[in-house]
């Protein structure tokens, strides 16, 4: 039997999904971040973040370290929470969940790929696939086995069920980590730094493997990255953090051409250390 675990509720409809064959959809937004403030202590980290994010698009943040990207994408699974202002996932607000079956029936829509995720060590790739979906389905072990050959295949590693994870490379390890994010057929995929530490190749191999499966699983695309190949290969829009603030939205095109001087900078030299 193949079903979606039983609490999850509708985003409603994916335009993307559903758009006639001539001519783009209409934007839908899915995630709206208005006016969320966040900060540690006297560290102001978010101000008046403003963000719709559409249903189908990718969207990258983009910003130095230490600029508040994981912490923005990591309200989204409740892992931070905004100090005020409204997050909206499809029609639910989250700072207005109750109980810890609101976080989990949204974290199960919400594929999260970890900043330097890893797998466990101590089981296959198959079983770390596998994983999730022992913890959080009823679905039969036929079931789940039939899952993992199809999340592992998504990803280019059908190969790799029964190996250990210190069996892979850096960038089949990333992969594997993607299958396992896919395991409950998640609408929203948040990738956290997918190509840091990778090489310019493996890298772009990770950055067709995004796009790819937005386009096939009509997913929702959430990209952190201060890594412009990476942008270049899979943005719809993208946005700047930068002392708090979204400096720049849009287009990477539209990017390359602001004058704005963070992105100018940004531009020359993603990776220069500056204070936040
Ligand atoms: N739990 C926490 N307690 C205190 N400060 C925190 C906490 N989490 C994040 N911060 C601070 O918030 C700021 C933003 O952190 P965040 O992890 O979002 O940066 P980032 O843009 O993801 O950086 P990187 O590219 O290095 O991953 C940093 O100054 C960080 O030290
Ligand atoms: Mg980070």
């Amino acid at each position: 039997m193949s079903s979606s675990p039983s609490s999850l509720s509708s985003f409603g409809p994916n335009p993307r999904a559903e758009a006639p064959a001539a001519g783009p959809a209409p934007a839908h937004p899915l995630i709206c971040y208005r006016g969320v403030n966040k900060s540690f202590g006297s560290k102001v980290v978010l101000q008046d973040i403003d963000l719709e994010v559409y249903a189908g698009e990718t969207l990258v943040i983009l910003g130095r370290s230490g600029s508040g990207k994981t912490v923005m994408t990591s309200m989204l699974v409740g892992l931070n929470q905004p100090d005020s202002g409204s997050i909206t996932v499809g029609a639910q607000e989250i700072r207005e969940f109750q109980s810890d079956k609101d976080w989990r029936d949204l974290r199960l829509q919400t594929g999260y790929l970890f900043q330097g995720s890893a797998l466990y060590d101590s089981m296959t790739v198959g079983e770390n696939v596998a994983f999730p979906m022992v913890q959080h389905t009823p679905w039969s072990q036929e079931e789940i086995a039939r899952r993992v050959h199809e999340k592992l295949s998504q990803v280019g590693l059908a190969e790799t069920e029964a190996m250990e994870p210190s069996e892979l490379s850096g960038g089949m390890l990333r992969r594997a980590a993607l299958a396992r994010s896919l395991a409950l057929d998640p609408q929203i995929i948040i990738y956290d730094e997918p190509t840091a530490g990778l090489d310019p190749i493996t890298g772009d191999e990770i950055g067709n493997l995004i796009s790819r499966l937005q386009k096939t699983l009509k997913v929702t695309s959430i990209v952190v990255t201060h890594d412009l190949r990476l942008t270049a290969l899979v943005a719809d829009r993208l946005t700047l953090l930068y002392q708090g603030h979204m400096v720049f939205l849009g287009t990477y095109e539209e990017f390359l051409q602001s004058s704005h001087p963070e992105v100018r900078r940004f531009l020359h030299d993603p990776l220069e250390e500056k204070p936040e």
